[in-house]
């Protein structure tokens, strides 16, 4: 069967399919990860989507599919879980280099809006057999 098209606003496809590279196009191809029109219900001025474009996105994606190397995906991840991981490396109770530099300046309600506008991204994920 071949892979399947993958449906994404269209403001961002030609990022994604610039940027994405080897590790993340295997990794999409295995796990079959069809990702679905993100953030159902948020607006395009939903606080969280515009400081994860702006911020997180160079990264983690534009829609919170890993665009760099040893970098997790976002997309549809728990916000509890998105929450505490953000304060723990805000805290410094998590530490990674880069994480612990990017955490240090947001306030709670920005946690908060970024932890929903990730955890709102619908993703289904496929088995390759
Ligand atoms: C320069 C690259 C970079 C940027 C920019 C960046 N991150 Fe990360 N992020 C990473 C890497 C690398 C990790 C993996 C950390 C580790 O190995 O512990 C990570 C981990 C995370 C995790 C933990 C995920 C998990 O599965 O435990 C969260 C949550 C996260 N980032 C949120 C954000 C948010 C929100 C922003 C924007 C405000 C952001 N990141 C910006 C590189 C980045």
């Amino acid at each position: 069967m071949p892979f399947p098209v993958i449906p994404m606003p269209h403001h961002t496809h030609s990022t994604i399919h610039g940027t994405i590279h080897g590790t993340t196009r295997r990794l999409l191809a295995i796990v079959g990860a069809l990702l679905l029109p993100a953030g159902a219900g948020a607006a395009p001025d939903d606080p969280g989507r515009v400081k994860a474009r702006q911020v997180c996105s160079v990264c983690h994606g534009l829609v919170g599919i890993a665009a760099a190397p040893n970098t997790p995906h976002l997309a549809g991840q728990p916000e509890t879980y998105l929450t505490a991981q953000l304060r723990a490396f805000r805290s410094g109770s998590r530490r990674h280099e880069v994480m612990n530099v990017i955490a240090s300046p947001l306030s709670d309600e920005e946690i908060a809006a970024l932890a929903r506008w990730f955890a709102s991204i619908r993703i289904e994920a496929q088995s390759p057999q």
